[in-house]
């Protein structure tokens, strides 16, 4: 009697412990082990955007992840003036608020993004008319957005892709309204609404010479106006094989040349098909199935090809990170990723560090093996 309860207790001990090595490995280790954030610590921040789910922790999994991953967080919509500021007089703070108090809780530096942007605009801005009551627009969000937030959160995107890709400025309802002097403005209102808030202008493809350019005039204008601009972030929505090492390179020199810091942003390498560059949200392809064939998973030479271009990429930041002060994925996991939706919808796309259970893929260790993390702290996921 006595030999079967010890029996049934040894097994039971053993069961729990698979249980747990096994939840272990599927959760990405407990919140105690070394992550990228730890791994790179002494180089720069390493951010991850989240979704509203993320931010309210909905997944213990996921926000284990983040937790034990990244130290820096930007929201991937809900800072964006359609949701922040729907309409005229109504703000809707509640999720903003949320994601400045998980920072708070987690020590993860929050970026907001972002305050001025010619996409996922409220209807009710798109549709005025009158140039005074659009610039009361602009004044108002700036003003009130950056001032809540001023003390609560890290650093803004103040301004977000208001340039072409030959450097010119973007048509948009901003430049039609207010003309080219709207960047600066759009800095001035928020160093005054946010005096103690870093304050970045932000783009995609603005390592490409041209954009570049371009880009370096826009800041040099600020600067020469006599406003505050504290960093450039360049968003890093890169493509499989192709990630311009070259001109990131010369990037992160100009821009630093200018007294700014330079984060990536939006960090992803797609690995599907697609027949042009960068992340102008308006761009579309139409869908057929040979535009989706990773759907069960992706094919190993794809898996280290996509290993190798982080692990190149990673050694480049390294090699510059006297000038770079933080590298954000755009999204935790493979699953929730944007690249899903766009350019065509409903696609499996495999851009992110972590596959869609989380687990840790093998650009993942590459990125890690750069640091030579000790082996005991690879093991735990
Ligand atoms: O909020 C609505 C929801 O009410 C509705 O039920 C749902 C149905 O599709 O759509 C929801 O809105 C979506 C929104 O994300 C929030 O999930 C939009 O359709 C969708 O287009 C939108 O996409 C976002 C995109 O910006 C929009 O411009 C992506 O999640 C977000 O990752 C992406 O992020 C941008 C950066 O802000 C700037 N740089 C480029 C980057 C990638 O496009």
């Amino acid at each position: 009697m006595t030999i079967k309860w010890v029996l049934t207790g040894l097994v039971a001990v053993v069961l729990m412990s698979t249980a747990c090595d096994n939840s272990k490995k599927l959760t990405g280790g407990n919140a105690l082990s070394a992550g990228l954030k730890d791994a790179y610590k002494k180089d720069f921040l390493i951010g991850t955007a989240l979704n509203t789910a993320q931010i309210q922790e909905k997944d213990s999994t996921a926000a284990r992840l983040i937790q034990q991953q990244f130290n820096a967080i930007t929201p991937e919509n809900i800072m964006k003036a359609e949701i922040i500021h729907p309409q005229w007089n109504v703000y809707n703070f509640e999720l903003a608020d949320q994601i400045a108090a998980l920072g708070k809780k987690q020590g993860m530096k929050v970026n907001g993004h972002t305050l001025i942007w010619h996409s996922q605009l409220p209807s009710f801005a798109r549709s005025i008319r009158d140039i005074d009551s659009f610039r009361t627009f602009f004044t108002n969000h700036i003003s009130t957005v950056a001032g809540r937030y001023e003390g609560k959160i890290a650093s803004w995107d103040v301004v977000n892709e208001a340039l072409n890709e030959d450097g010119t400025m973007r048509k948009s309802i901003f430049l039609d309204k207010l003309g080219p002097d709207f960047v600066t403005e759009a800095f001035r209102l928020a160093q005054k609404a946010a005096p103690t808030t870093e304050l970045y202008y932000n783009d995609y493809n603005n390592e490409q010479p041209a954009k570049r350019e371009g880009c370096l005039r826009l800041i040099r204008k600020i600067k020469e106006a006599g406003v505050r601009i504290d960093g450039v972030g360049i968003q890093g929505h890169w493509h499989i094989g192709k990630v311009p090492l070259k001109d990131i390179e010369e990037s992160i020199l100009a821009y630093s040349a200018l007294g700014l810091k330079v984060m990536f942003t939006e960090l992803d390498i797609e690995v599907l098909p697609r027949n042009f560059s960068g992340a102008d949200v308006s761009q579309r392809m139409d869908n057929n199935p040979t535009l989706n064939p990773y759907v069960n998973g992706l094919p190993d030479s794809v898996q280290q090809q996509l290993a190798k271009d982080y692990e190149d990429l990673f050694r480049l930041f390294l090699k510059h990170k006297d000038k770079i002060t933080r590298v954000t994925f755009w999204g935790v996991n493979d699953g929730q990723s944007w690249l899903n939706g766009w350019p065509v919808r409903g696609r499996t796309n495999h851009p992110l560090l972590f596959d869609r259970k989380n687990l840790p893929k093998p650009a993942y260790h590459r990125v890690m093996n750069l640091k030579n993390v000790a082996p005991e702290e690879k093991k735990a996921f």
